[in-house]
């Protein structure tokens, strides 16, 4: 449960919005109607207002919440109404009725932008609004905290705690709109759902809302100059390695077939050479009997 508040679940409690309850979720995660935790009236319905006044039957209570027939794959008999992988469809007005009560949610369905940042970076939330008219506040949250709010009137801001003196926006916002967000060294618990918006006369407007990942620290410049100054030795010396191996194989080898040779004619055919290669012995006279192994194996172990 706490996963879900914090990972998808957005709830404000906001009667000024005149619908009672609104809670937003990003599409595609689950969306729980804490409303219906509370209830405990058997028989208790929670409807989908659709566009056109009808009304489509989500769940209904009895000794849990149970899904109606269009649900049934993606809630499970709960203790409250979770509806897994929200779509766009779910967008709308919710009914609770729970005994003698009605409530009424709201549900917002908001597709987000996904970015990742490094860790130490700045961030950049792309927002663009007619502000001309200098009406109304610029929000940004992050999992419905503050994070920065611009009064579009007065020009004055206000920063969230833990955001303070890292938010801004560019100058010239007031003259070409661009109330993109900048978010300066982005730390490991700024990861979550930005919501941003407008509001004016008590509704937010123009939501939009990103799902910011950080990703571990780009390296400084210094342990990338120290990680050259390590590393890439090895691959020259690997190879200068196998170098002389191939040159010390090969002078065994020559080595090998001229003792031989000279020494044991009989037994030293056109093996000899091979033997000698892939045994690695001091010469020839000291080898142990002889195998077929292939000259080309130490060059190709090198390959
Ligand atoms: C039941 O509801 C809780 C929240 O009340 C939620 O965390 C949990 O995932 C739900 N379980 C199922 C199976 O949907
Ligand atoms: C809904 O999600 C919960 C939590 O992940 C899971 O336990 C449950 O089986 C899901 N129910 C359906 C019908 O997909
Ligand atoms: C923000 O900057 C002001 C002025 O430079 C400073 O007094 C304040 O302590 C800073 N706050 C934080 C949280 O860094």
């Amino acid at each position: 449960m706490a996963a879900l508040t914090l990972r998808a679940l957005l709830l404000i409690v906001n009667l000024t919005f005149g619908v009672g309850l609104t809670l937003d979720t990003i599409s595609g995660d689950p969306v729980q109607f804490p409303e219906t935790e509370q209830c405990r009236e058997r028989g208790a319905t929670l409807q989908h207002t659709l566009t056109g006044g009808s009304s489509q039957a989500v769940a209904r209570l009895e000794d849990v919440w149970k899904p109606a027939a269009g649900y049934k794959d993606r809630m499970s008999p709960n203790e409250s109404v979770v509806l897994n992988r929200s779509n766009i469809n779910d967008q709308g007005l919710y009914g609770l009725t729970c005994g003698s009560e009605e409530k009424r949610i709201h549900l917002n369905v908001i597709t987000s932008s996904e970015r990742s940042v490094p860790e130490g970076q700045a961030a950049g939330f792309t927002f663009h609004y007619f502000t001309a008219g200098g009406l109304g506040r610029y929000r940004v949250e992050r999992n419905t905290q503050l994070v920065f709010e611009l009064d579009l009137s007065s020009g004055s801001t206000s920063q969230g705690s833990g955001f303070e003196n890292r938010t801004s926006v560019a100058p010239h916002w007031r003259s070409d709109g661009d109330l993109t967000l900048t978010l300066q060294g982005v730390k490991p618990e700024d990861r979550g759902d930005y919501f941003l918006y407008v509001l004016k006369d008590r509704k937010r407007g123009h939501l939009q809302a990103v799902r910011m990942r950080v990703s571990p620290a780009l390296n400084t410049p210094e342990e990338r100059n120290r990680e050259q100054i390590t590393c890439p030795p090895q691959p020259p010396c690997k190879e200068k390695t196998a170098l002389i191996c191939v040159s010390v194989a090969a002078v065994l080898l020559i080595a090998g077939a001229f003792f031989c040779g000279q020494k044991m004619p009989r037994i030293c055919g056109s093996k000899v050479s091979g033997g000698a290669a892939a045994g690695g012995a001091p010469t020839g006279l000291e080898m142990p009997p002889y195998t077929d192994t292939p000259v080309p194996v130490v060059v190709n172990g090198h390959a």
